[in-house]
């Protein structure tokens, strides 16, 4: 089967050009001007922009936790991702306390199975090295393609690891070559403020971020750079909120050092301000860390532009208002934490961001694919358009007006945080590896279309713009 993709505008991190891209089955095999190639399938795209798909690196699907198991499975989530121009995502994988690393994996296979709609990977969730998985057994995990370790340094007697453990992984990670990752909040103080907050009576959604203040996020991820310094691995920091982490990360690649971050779309647009939402609506909003002060907001922004931070992700980690987020309709410690967002990064990023002039198409390609290629091994097979490249391209129309609503989205959420939003820009044609998944907002694949990318190990493709 081949594809012709006439007169697109071609964007990628680097480049701006319009051309002729030729497809043979999931591959892009030519890039010309008018290139004169007969194909099974022509595709008019003049006027268009001609993307690399999207790839999220932070989504949490079909994962119990708070109590639950988010809204979205690998089909549910993984449709939304394709409507929303993601054509690949990695999930985390979580170990369960007590049990391997491997069956954590395992599990997760086993959810996508036969389910997936886009390419996905997995990272893994280290929770205890001492009664289940070993050190030697997380060394093994690179070789099956999974070559990244989360680690998170909050959600006390649930997911968090102490020092000890995030300093031994680091220090695999620098052996193994593979990528830590970490959730950079203090979760010992934080547990305090949570327990007294209730003991108070403070039980409204509003104390989800009093008591999760932005200085235990600055704290912890300081604490992890310099712990990953002198391990001497790579650190990517995810979901970035403030300027009290953004400092140390943009500090550490002031000095060279392999450090990187990422912040979530909801971060540019939702403020602590939404937790005072009247009839438990402030709920929608309840994730971790949480939303804060507006003044973080050109904070972000400034941060992606100059590439302080390096990629934006969704933690697309969905729960339904109706039954799940009411878990914690009396103690807000009890709302499960997570949101949706998957189908909405790019639309609302190319309209407040590219259209607003916050950032560049380039960069905006940067963020949302080509870093989080180069950075989780996946680069050049995705995250570029080019002739060796899979062939996982959205079409996207910049005048195409869209408004975002929980009624006409794909993800099993009953609800929005960008409800009523009107951007323009949109997807218009999604493809994987030459497949159109999604074509005029109609889904026209399968599940079971999508597969396991196995990723290579950190390499040196991305590099922090200074040194000293
Ligand atoms: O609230 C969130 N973000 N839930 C998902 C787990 C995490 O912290 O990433
Ligand atoms: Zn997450």
């Amino acid at each position: 089967m081949s594809v012709l993709i006439e007169g697109g505008r071609v964007i990628t991190g680097t480049d701006d050009y319009v051309a002729d891209v030729y497809i043979e089955d999931e591959t892009i095999t030519a890039i010309g001007d008018r290139l004169d190639m007969s194909a099974d399938r022509v595709i008019d795209a003049r006027g268009k922009y001609v993307l690399p798909g999207c790839i999220d690196p932070h989504t949490h699907f079909d994962m119990p936790f708070g109590g639950t198991i988010t809204a979205d499975d690998f089909q549910s989530g993984q449709t939304s991702c394709a409507f929303g121009g993601t054509t690949c995502h990695i999930d985390f994988a979580n170990q369960v306390r007590g049990r391997s690393f491997t069956e954590g994996i395992e599990t997760w296979h086993a959810k996508a199975n036969g389910k997936a709609m886009i390419d996905y990977g997995f990272h893994i969730i280290v929770i205890d090295l001492e009664e289940g998985g070993s050190l030697e057994e997380l060394a093994t995990l690179p070789d099956m393609g999974v070559t990244s370790y989360k680690l998170l340094m909050a959600y006390k007697n649930v997911l968090m690891v102490d020092d000890e453990t995030l300093f031994k992984v680091f220090q695999l990670a620098k052996q193994t070559g593979a990528l830590a990752m970490i959730h950079g909040e203090n979760g010992d103080a934080i547990d305090i403020l949570v327990k007294q907050a209730v003991a108070d009576g403070n039980l409204e959604p509003r104390w989800h971020a009093k008591t999760r203040p932005p200085q235990l996020e600055g704290e912890a991820t300081n604490r992890a750079i310099q712990l990953a310094h002198v391990a001497g691995c790579p650190l990517y920091v995810v979901h970035v909120t403030c300027k009290e982490a953004v400092d140390p990360i943009a500090r550490a690649r002031a000095l060279g050092w392999p450090v990187w971050g990422e912040t979530c779309t909801q971060y540019f647009f939702i403020d602590e301000t939404y937790l005072d939402k009247e009839n438990f609506e402030g709920a929608k909003a309840v994730f971790s860390p949480p939303v804060r002060d507006r003044s973080n907001q050109p904070v972000l922004w400034d941060a992606v532009r100059t590439d302080q931070l390096s990629a934006i992700s969704t933690d697309h980690c969905s729960f339904r208002m109706s039954d799940q987020k009411t878990l914690g309709k009396d103690n807000f410690a009890l709302i499960p934490n997570g949101a949706p967002g998957v189908e909405d990064r790019l639309l609302m990023i190319h309209h407040f961001g590219v259209n607003e002039g916050r950032i560049t198409l380039n960069r905006m390609v940067d963020l949302l694919s080509t870093n989080a290629a180069k950075l989780f091994g996946l680069y050049p097979r995705k995250g570029t358009i080019a002739p060796g490249s899979d062939a996982d391209i959205v079409i996207f129309d910049p005048e195409k007006e869209h408004t975002i609503s929980a009624k006409t989205h794909h993800s099993a959420a009953d609800y929005n945080l960008y409800e009523g939003t009107t951007v323009v820009g949109a997807p218009e044609i999604v493809m994987l590896r030459g497949t159109v998944l999604v074509s005029n907002d109609e889904l026209v694949a399968e599940p079971g279309v999508g597969r396991f990318v196995k990723r290579a190990r950190f390499g040196k493709q991305l590099q922090p713009a200074a040194r000293r």
